[in-house]
């Protein structure tokens, strides 16, 4: 139980500390030159993973961010549109690593809930006309993190892959958080990666382990995956530490993942009954909650300030949308007493 004075640190599903098991794997770890293909440990997480996901094979990357740009990178040549929605992660939070880094232009579209209708995706196909940007590739997140953690819907979903096959478009998945879509869904990581070209994987967020993301393809996208990840600085040598944690990540993650959906639950309906603000409780799906503040006539970076000497730690999605994260590390009680907090921290200042 947490004491009432402890920081409950809802910020993120990444700031967990690695567990008892994962540090006793990371020190056991057997390790290698991974560059040179030599890391046993990295080679079973990428084999293992691959066939947890249903793909012919996986590669370990450090970050979610370097994951998706290099599969952006493999799929659409430079000057070529991406079809990505208007919140997505590639977009909004990559830094403009899609342009920086690989010369792609983003065509925005829109959704309700965070996956596009295959009628909007399908008017922002460009003409294929040898004078016109050419559309190159579409990017679905599942679950979507700035739409508040929702979960794609899975009819949708496989109506978007199988248009796109038809005109040979390929389709990247970020499922930076693919295993809590899976627990909200009852189906299995490989269900919902089943059909795309390529997908991207957090090993950091709700699984807990301390660093790492894998990527899936064909082998042979993979190996041309791995130039570009070395191309991108991302060649570790002895990355087996990290991949121990993430073989214990992908045993034991996906066990908390209901309680942290359920906490977060619990959450937005307390915080829904609070004064001033406002969560739409029905998009609570998975592990995050978004809290608009608006009404409080804080900005959502001032209420985070705020906020903190009360002991809670939340961070703002928007101008006026707080978000807080459950994970494995905020448990139950935890999140009980940043209720509490912000409760007083509400009758002190409205
Ligand atoms: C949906 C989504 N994709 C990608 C990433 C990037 O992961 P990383 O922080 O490891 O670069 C995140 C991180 O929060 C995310 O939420």
């Amino acid at each position: 139980m947490a004491p009432s004075n402890a920081l409950v640190d809802l910020r993120s599903d990444t700031v967990t500390r690695p567990s008892p098991a994962m540090r006793e794997a990371m020190y056991r770890a057997a390790v290698g030159d991974d560059v040179y293909l030599e890391d046993p440990t990295v080679n079973e997480l990428q084999v293992r993973a691959a066939a947890l996901l249903g793909f012919e094979a996986a590669l370990f990357v450090p970050t979610g961010t370097m994951g998706n740009q290099i599969c952006l990178r493999l799929h659409a040549p430079p000057g070529s549109e991406i079809i990505v929605e208007s919140r997505a992660h590639v977009y909004e939070w990559e830094l403009g690593a899609l342009a920086a880094v690989s010369g792609l232009v983003p065509r925005l579209v829109p959704s309700e809930r965070g996956l596009p209708t295959w009628e909007a995706i399908a008017a922002a196909i460009q003409p294929n006309v040898y004078y016109r940007t050419q559309t190159a590739l579409i990017c679905l997140e599942n679950t979507h993190n700035m739409h508040g953690g929702t979960v794609a819907d899975l009819p949708e979903m496989t109506r978007i892959l199988r248009e796109a096959a038809a005109r040979n478009l390929p389709v990247h998945l970020d499922g930076a958080r693919l295993f809590n879509a899976a627990v909200t869904l009852g189906r299995t990581v490989a269900e919902l990666a089943q059909g795309f070209s390529s997908v991207m994987v957090c090993l950091s967020k709700g699984l807990g382990a301390p660093a790492g993301s894998l990527i899936f393809g064909t082998q042979a996208f993979i190996e041309r995956a791995r130039v570009v990840r070395k191309m991108f600085g991302g060649g570790m040598r002895q990355a087996g530490v990290l991949a121990a944690a993430g073989l214990v990540a992908l045993e034991e993650g996906p066990a908390y993942l209901a309680a942290d959906h359920a906490n977060a639950t619990w959450l937005a309906a307390e915080l829904a009954n609070l004064p001033r603000l406002h969560v739409d409780i029905t998009r609570v799906e998975t592990n995050i909650v978004m809290c608009d503040v608006t009404q409080t006539g804080l900005t959502a970076t001032a209420f985070c300030e705020r906020l903190k000497p009360y002991g809670v730690l939340a961070g703002p999605a928007s101008p006026t949308t707080v978000r807080l994260v459950t994970h494995r590390d905020a448990p139950f009680e935890a999140c009980r007493q940043a209720v509490e907090n912000i409760r007083r921290f509400l009758t002190d200042i409205l």
